[in-house]
């Protein structure tokens, strides 16, 4: 659904490969500064700063993420993550190996608005769009799409890692269980304005979802 196209120069795009060495380093620095190195990129994508400051709702052009990859945003100064997921990736969400290692497959917890409440937490299985802070201490986890038996953590299925203190989300931002975090990476309010083309920070029609609700940040 979404054409590829050059990301212009003011947008994160985490490629669908391993490790990526300097968002490792943005994590380790907590959220205020990773928020921090993220601002000019932001600055320059949306209309302008007061905008920004005043918490209002930030577009994303879809055609910057390529499947299996991801790009990562601004919004109400968190990093927000936009993961388009393959189908490897949806069949990895919804299989029983992965499941049974989750804290809350379900998402019984307020971590997403009603319309996120599904098994892919979002509008649509392909687009993920979460807040990319850890719900244990506030790190920004690294964006870790590929399976692997031993990195970053034995049998990885494909996800989030959180190198502070090891909490481990799949490609929903569903929390594992026996982890430091005890909840979901929250989903922010978000609508399609068109076919490869998102805003965060705005609920789709007939929706009022209030964001100030969620349970943990
Ligand atoms: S802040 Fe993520 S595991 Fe501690």
């Amino acid at each position: 659904m979404v054409n590829a196209s050059p990301p212009p120069s003011n947008v994160r795009v985490d490629k669908p490969t391993r490790r990526d060495l300097l968002y490792i380093a943005t994590a380790v620095t907590g959220v205020a500064g990773a928020a921090a190195s993220l601002v000019p990129l932001v600055d320059q994508m949306n209309p302008d700063a007061s905008t920004l400051a005043a918490g209002g709702p930030v577009d994303i052009d879809l055609g910057q993420v390529e499947p299996g990859g991801q790009i990562v945003i601004l919004w109400r100064k968190k990093p927000i993550f936009v993961v388009f997921r393959t189908q490897e990736n949806l069949q990895v969400l919804q299989s029983r190996q992965l499941l049974i290692e989750l804290a809350d497959p379900d998402s019984k917890y307020l971590q997403q608005p009603p319309y996120a409440k599904n098994w892919h937490r979002s509008l649509t299985p392909e687009i993920g769009v979460f807040v990319g802070i850890c719900t244990h201490l506030g790190c920004i986890p690294q964006f870790d799409p590929l399976p692997s038996a031993s990195d970053p953590a034995p049998n990885w299925l494909g996800g989030y890692f959180c190198a502070c203190h090891g909490s481990k989300y799949d490609l929903a931002g569903r929390v594992f269980r026996d982890v430091p975090a005890p909840y979901n990476l929250p989903v922010p309010p978000y609508r399609f304005t068109g076919d490869t083309t998102i805003r965060v920070g705005e609920n789709p029609p007939n929706e009022d979802f209030d964001f100030s609700t969620i349970r943990q940040m």
